[in-house]
């Protein structure tokens, strides 16, 4: 039921953007149809590339997205923001000409300045960064916001696509010189072709939004408190969100992702820092008690093979509670917290996060409503890590999603 395995996850704007461990946005839209009826506002506090914001306002509803990372709320921004198509395609006709210029040498590249980050010529060859370089200046020359943001997620998707990083990772990999050796990209025919998919979803997205629907993101860390003045207390009434499912260092490093977007966007220097600030990314210094004994169980288990390991747990589900803490103020009596995530193995031992949010939302006033489990399948997200802590040794890390639907009392 929940598994969608044949669905098309690429439909409106929601294939805009490469992010990792997105969520299927068919689950976000069945949430919504299942338990946000009538809802006015739906917040996600983890938003990433803004799956369940994109579904909110096809569903009509208003959302709120929160997350740390500069790139995914840009991304989140583009695709929901319904831009005015007319103009959209006489920039895109500019674009093409602009392009048609340099291609052909009618332009000179001596007035195009070369961004001079960390590390830029090791991720980068010399034609694909003056490439970058000149498609950079032609979006820092656009007036209109929308525009410039749609331009700069194409040009994102590009960095990715056209730099040595090995794209089926999570991490900042470099390619292997027989790799580099073979590689030839174009970031002019990559920006191009990802434009013009990104216009065709843009289209089918502006056919189906609700008109006046509003959709707000912020830079907002609910670990540790949420503006009053951005979401007042009990005023949400569904919260639709996949958290991460541990820390940056051990799962998934989205600050590591991001980094060469954000910094070719003067967004910020180092991904590396992101990661620190994101969920569990601080390590903890002590073994604590939390209101979950499934958890306080696991901990247990896992500091008795290796204490270090279960500091970094410790340190993850500290945040976690301190965030669904702040978050249950925020949702509205009756209101839903519908949480997609997965249980992983730490040094061999499954920590079950799917009954962890239970309990955590069950101290904070809520009742357990269900929990559905699904198959994950052509999802983004590590199989495998080293859990054991051996190098070489990998185990299975997730396979199977959990939603976990609560209800406030
Ligand atoms: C699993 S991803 C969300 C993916 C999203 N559902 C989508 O479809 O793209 C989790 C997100 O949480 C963000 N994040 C991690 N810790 C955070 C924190 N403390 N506050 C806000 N965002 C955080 C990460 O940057 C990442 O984008």
């Amino acid at each position: 039921m929940w598994d969608f395995e044949s669905e098309n996850t690429k439909g409106f704007t929601h294939g805009f953007h490469t992010y990792p461990a997105m969520m299927i946005p068919q689950i976000a839209g069945k949430l919504i149809s299942d338990f946000g009826t009538n809802a006015n506002i739906l917040l996600d506090p983890y938003c990433g590339s803004g799956t369940s914001l994109v579904e909110a306002s096809i569903a009509g509803i208003n959302s709120i997205g929160f997350d740390l990372n500069p790139l995914a709320r840009l991304i989140a921004k583009v695709k929901t923001t319904p831009i005015e198509l007319q103009s959209l395609k006489l920039h895109l006709h500019d674009f093409d000409d602009f392009l048609f210029s340099f291609r052909y040498g009618f332009k000179k590249t001596d007035s195009i300045i070369c961004p001079d980050f960390a590390r830029i010529n090791f991720w980068f060859s010399k034609d694909v960064k003056q490439k970058l370089s000149i498609i950079n200046n032609y979006i820092e020359n656009i007036e209109n916001v929308q525009i410039s943001d749609f331009f700069k997620v194409a040009l994102s998707q590009t960095i990715r696509e056209t730099s040595w990083t090995r794209n089926n990772e999570f991490k900042l990999y470099k390619m292997s010189s027989e790799q580099i050796r073979s590689f030839k990209p174009d970031p002019f025919n990559k920006i191009a072709e990802v434009l013009g998919r990104n216009y065709l979803g843009l289209e089918e997205y502006i056919s189906r939004r609700k008109e006046n629907v509003s959709t707000a993101l912020y830079d907002c860390n609910s670990c540790n408190y949420i503006s009053k003045r951005k979401v007042p207390n009990s005023s949400v009434d569904i919260v639709v969100t996949s958290p991460p499912y541990g820390d940056s260092s051990t799962t998934v490093a989205y600050g590591q992702f991001s980094t060469l977007a954000n910094q070719w966007l003067g967004f910020m220097e180092n991904g590396r820092m992101l990661d620190k600030n994101l969920m569990g990314g601080i390590a903890a210094k002590r073994v604590k008690t939390f209101s979950s004994t499934v958890l306080n169980d696991i901990v247990n288990d896992i500091s008795k093979k290796d204490i270090k390991r279960a500091l970094d747990v410790v340190a993850f589900y500290s945040d976690y509670e301190k965030s669904i803490k702040n978050i249950s103020n925020t949702i509205k009596s009756r209101g839903h917290a519908c949480y997609v995530v997965s249980n992983r193995k730490v040094r061999g031992e499954t920590v079950l996060t799917s009954e962890v949010t239970k309990e955590f939302f069950q101290k904070y006033g809520f009742s357990h409503i269900d929990t559905f489990t699904r198959k994950i399948s052509g999802k983004r997200m590590p199989r495998q890590n080293s859990p054991s802590g051996n190098t070489g040794k990998k185990e299975s890390l997730m396979n199977t999603e959990y939603i976990v639907i609560m209800q406030k009392i």
